[in-house]
Formats: structure tokens, C-alpha cells, sequence
């Protein structure tokens, strides 16, 4: 019985080991970790979060081609990454050179917002209709040595057909980098990424995970797969950079109120705060409702 409490002791040791490892806070700058800005005309103020001393954000996308000029001016500056978010006529190709010219340091572009998927933010694109206008108004930026990563697909099993399909269309089509969107579960995520590692091996070894968050669960799961997310991510080689979804007041938030990076008062939640490697007693509350500290 006594050796047997023993052996209980130093498992639950080890546990608690393995528990510290699992920390949020990475390198500081972190050349990985970015930001999914969603603008809020509501409350320009929250913007400040994005911009403070000491912060490992490194980049942002915003679903434009154009700069979000309210992220600039602030301690941390952060490089923009331009999307062309869907299938229409547009500027991209010119508003890229345009903030080139400005002296913005874009070295990535992103391609097509979720085509696989109709509302949702999901941009709603036939396979061939996404390669015909890569052609014209994507794939000449990759003359200017500018990096290009291919349409991101939603986490459903339908987007890796689409994107089999689109890169069979898009086949003289260059791609340096694979983004993806992962809302579910962590052995999810982790097998979601060696899916893509394996069925897109031909096209890039290069991941981006653009959109990632555990969507409607409570705070304790919330907050355990976040540490574990971010560890992982940061460790493992082939994701080149991230961002956890998203910007949004838990109260405005289409994933539940306990996974966003801002409570309903725009202060940090305790997931904003390690995400910009501050410790919970600089966060504002545990969780999205601004009364739970
Ligand atoms: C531009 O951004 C890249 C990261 O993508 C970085 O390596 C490079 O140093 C930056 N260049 C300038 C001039 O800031
Ligand atoms: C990858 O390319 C190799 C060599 O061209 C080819 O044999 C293989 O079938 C391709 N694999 C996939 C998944 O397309
Ligand atoms: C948010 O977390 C709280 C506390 O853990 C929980 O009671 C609530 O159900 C969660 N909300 C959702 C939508 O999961
Ligand atoms: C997550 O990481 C933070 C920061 O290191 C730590 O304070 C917290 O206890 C961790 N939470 C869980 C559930 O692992
Ligand atoms: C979110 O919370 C803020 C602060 O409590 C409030 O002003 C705003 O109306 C709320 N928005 C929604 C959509 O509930
Ligand atoms: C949290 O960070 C602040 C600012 O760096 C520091 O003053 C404080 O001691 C830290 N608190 C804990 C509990 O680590």
C-alpha cells in the first residue's frame, strides 16, 4: 500500500511536470504568432491591445488587400499579410505593389477565405473558378519574390477535396505555404495538420494556421487546449505561423464567449493575456464575462 502511494506521488509529479511544460509563453518576439484582425467600428480602442510594448505579435491579416492603419503608430509593429478574400474583380495585384511602394515589408500573400464553405465567412468558390483567377490575379505577385500561400479551406473534410481539386486546376500554379482553419479538439488539430502533411506533400511542407480557437466550450477546456495548442504550435517545425481567432468581444463572438482574447469590455481575458505573453494578473477576467475574475 505505502509503495504503491509512492508511486501515486511521483505520477502525480510527472503530471505536473508535464503540465508546466505546456506553457503559453513562447519567444518573445514569437516570428509565429500573429493576429487575425477583425476591425471593430464599435470599439476602435480595443485596437490598442495589438500594439503594446513587449508584445510576440509579429504580423496580422485582416481579409483586404490594404493595411489596417488603425495597428499602426503602437510600440509593436506588426508586418501585413494581404488576402485576396474571394472570387471578384479587384485591386489586389496593385494594392499589393501600392503598399510596397509605401515601404510596408510584404513578403506573403494569402489566397481565397474558406471557398469551400457558403456564409460563415466562407468565400463560396468552384474549385476551377478559384485556379482561373489565381492565374490572373494572384500568382504574378510571386514574379516580385513575394511568397504565396494557398486558399484556406474550412476545417470540414469537404475542404481537403476542394483543395485536391483546386490544385489538380491550378497545376502550373506555384504555392510556397498551405494555410488552415482548425475549430475543433486538440488530437483534431494534431491529426487535421498531419492529414494536410501527408495528402499535400507534393504541393508544400509548409503550414500556416490562420483561423485556430476551441469553439462553445467552458473555461477549463478552453484554457487547457490553448496551452497546449500554443506549445505545439510553436514546437512544430512545419507551421511556419499562427493565429488564434480572434479579435472579437466575447459578446460579439461566433466561436462562444470563453475562447476570444477579449472580454465584453474589451479588457483581456486570461487567453488575451498569455496569448501576449502577460500573466493572468495583467488580464482583465478569467473569461468573457467581465464580473468572473
Ligand atoms: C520583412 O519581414 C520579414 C519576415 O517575413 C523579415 O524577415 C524581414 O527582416 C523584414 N524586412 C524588413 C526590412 O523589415
Ligand atoms: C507526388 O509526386 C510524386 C513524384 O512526382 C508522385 O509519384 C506522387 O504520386 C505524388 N503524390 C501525390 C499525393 O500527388
Ligand atoms: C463558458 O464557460 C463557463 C464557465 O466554465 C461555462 O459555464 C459556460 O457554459 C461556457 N459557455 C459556453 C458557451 O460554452
Ligand atoms: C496555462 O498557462 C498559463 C501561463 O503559463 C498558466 O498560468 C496556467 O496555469 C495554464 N493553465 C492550464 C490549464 O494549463
Ligand atoms: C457587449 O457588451 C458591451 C459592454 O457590456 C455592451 O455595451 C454591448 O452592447 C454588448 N454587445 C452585445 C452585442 O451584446
Ligand atoms: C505579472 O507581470 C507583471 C508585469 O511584468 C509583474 O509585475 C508581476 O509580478 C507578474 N505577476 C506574477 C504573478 O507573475
Amino acid at each position: 500500500m505505502k509503495i504503491q502511494l509512492q508511486a501515486l506521488g511521483f505520477i502525480l509529479a510527472i503530471a505536473t511536470l508535464v503540465a508546466a511544460a505546456a506553457n503559453p509563453i513562447g519567444p518573445n518576439p514569437n516570428p509565429k504568432r500573429g493576429l487575425v484582425y477583425c476591425p471593430s467600428k464599435l470599439y476602435p480602442n480595443d485596437d490598442q491591445n495589438w500594439i503594446q510594448p513587449e508584445s510576440p505579435l509579429t504580423w496580422y491579416y485582416n481579409y483586404g488587400g490594404k493595411p489596417s492603419t488603425a495597428l499602426e503608430g503602437g510600440a509593436t509593429e506588426l508586418q501585413f499579410v494581404p488576402m485576396l478574400w474571394g472570387n471578384y474583380k479587384n485591386t489586389f495585384i496593385a494594392d499589393v505593389k501600392n503598399a510596397i511602394a509605401q515601404g510596408y515589408n510584404i513578403t506573403h500573400v494569402l489566397g481565397f477565405n474558406e471557398p469551400d464553405i457558403k456564409g460563415n465567412g466562407g468565400s463560396n468558390i468552384t474549385p476551377d473558378a478559384a485556379a482561373a483567377r489565381w492565374k490572373t490575379d494572384i500568382q504574378p505577385l510571386a514574379e516580385l519574390g513575394i511568397k504565396l500561400g494557398a486558399p484556406a479551406v474550412s476545417g470540414a473534410q469537404a475542404g481537403v477535396t476542394w483543395l485536391k481539386s483546386f490544385f489538380a486546376a491550378c497545376n502550373d500554379c506555384t504555392f510556397d505555404f498551405i494555410p488552415l482553419h482548425w475549430y475543433g479538439n486538440f488530437d483534431g488539430l494534431a491529426s487535421r495538420i498531419g492529414q494536410f502533411t501527408k495528402t499535400f506533400r507534393n504541393q508544400s511542407q509548409s503550414f500556416w494556421l490562420t483561423e485556430v480557437a476551441y469553439s462553445h466550450q467552458n473555461v477549463p477546456a478552453t484554457q487547457k487546449y490553448f496551452n497546449l495548442t500554443m506549445d505545439y504550435l510553436d514546437r512544430l517545425p512545419t507551421i511556419e505561423r499562427y493565429t488564434w481567432y480572434g479579435t472579437i468581444r466575447s459578446n460579439h463572438s461566433s466561436i462562444g464567449p470563453n475562447a476570444t482574447l477579449l472580454n465584453e469590455e474589451g479588457g483581456l481575458t486570461y487567453i488575451g493575456a498569455w496569448y501576449l505573453n502577460k500573466n493572468q494578473s495583467q488580464a482583465a477576467s478569467v473569461a468573457g464575462d467581465p464580473t468572473e475574475h
